[in-house]
């Protein structure tokens, strides 16, 4: 069975996304000590964003010869994302969304004809024989209710992917409130990683 284990978060050691996808893969790595993982980090070898050469080059267009190792990096990511049982994803919130080095690699995996496509009724996803964790990070809370619910748009967009994948049943574990203060801070991380250890082995 093979794990794809990705991150997105800038900050390094001093990331709570990091600290907790590393906390799901142990605790599945653990239960099942056969699991592949496959780590990509996209902070420190992040995808270039798309160009209008990468569409002509989809579309079949002949692609420069400097594309070339780009393409290669995007095959790259597509096959190890359809390879891939299980997809543990650590992502923070930046600016209400995620990451930009997120979005590019979904840029990668969003392939019509691998992971979606369009038929007689609409849209479907390809990709639904998945598990997919995420471990998200935000500095604030925007549960139902709250004053900046409207402006959440990490959660919502990566549930809307995953669906469009056929991901329907991602599986969330949440740190919210990073920036509050250093108690929330502890307390969020600490009830994340604790959520990390009680999930269902793969
Ligand atoms: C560039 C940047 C933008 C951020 N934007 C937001 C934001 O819009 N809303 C929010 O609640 N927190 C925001 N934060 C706080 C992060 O979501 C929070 O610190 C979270 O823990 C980051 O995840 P990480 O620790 O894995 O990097 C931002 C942080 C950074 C570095």
């Amino acid at each position: 069975m093979k794990l794809l284990h990705i991150d997105s978060s800038v900050l390094g050691p001093h990331s709570v996304s990091r600290q907790v996808s590393a906390a799901i893969v142990d605790r599945l790595k653990q239960a099942a000590p056969s699991l592949q993982v496959v780590y990509r980090d996209l902070s420190q070898a992040p995808l270039a964003h798309l160009s209008g050469s990468h569409l002509a080059a989809a579309q079949g267009a002949p692609a420069p010869a400097e594309l070339g190792p780009d393409l290669a990096a995007s095959a790259a990511a597509l096959d190890e994302f359809l390879a891939a049982d299980i997809v543990v994803i650590g992502a923070p919130m930046y600016n209400f969304t995620i990451p930009s080095q997120l979005k590019a690699w979904i840029d990668r995996i969003l392939v019509a004809g691998k992971t979606f496509s369009y038929g007689a009724n609409g849209p479907q996803g390809l990709a639904g024989g998945k598990r997919v964790i995420l471990a998200i990070s935000r500095g604030g809370y925007y549960g139902a209710g709250s004053p900046a619910a409207s402006l959440e748009h990490l959660e919502t967009y990566l549930r809307g992917v995953l669906a469009f994948m056929g991901i329907t049943n991602p599986e969330f574990i949440i740190a919210d409130g990073i920036q509050v203060g250093p108690d929330h801070r502890e307390k969020a991380l600490a009830g994340a990683l604790q959520a990390a250890t009680s999930l269902q082995a793969a």
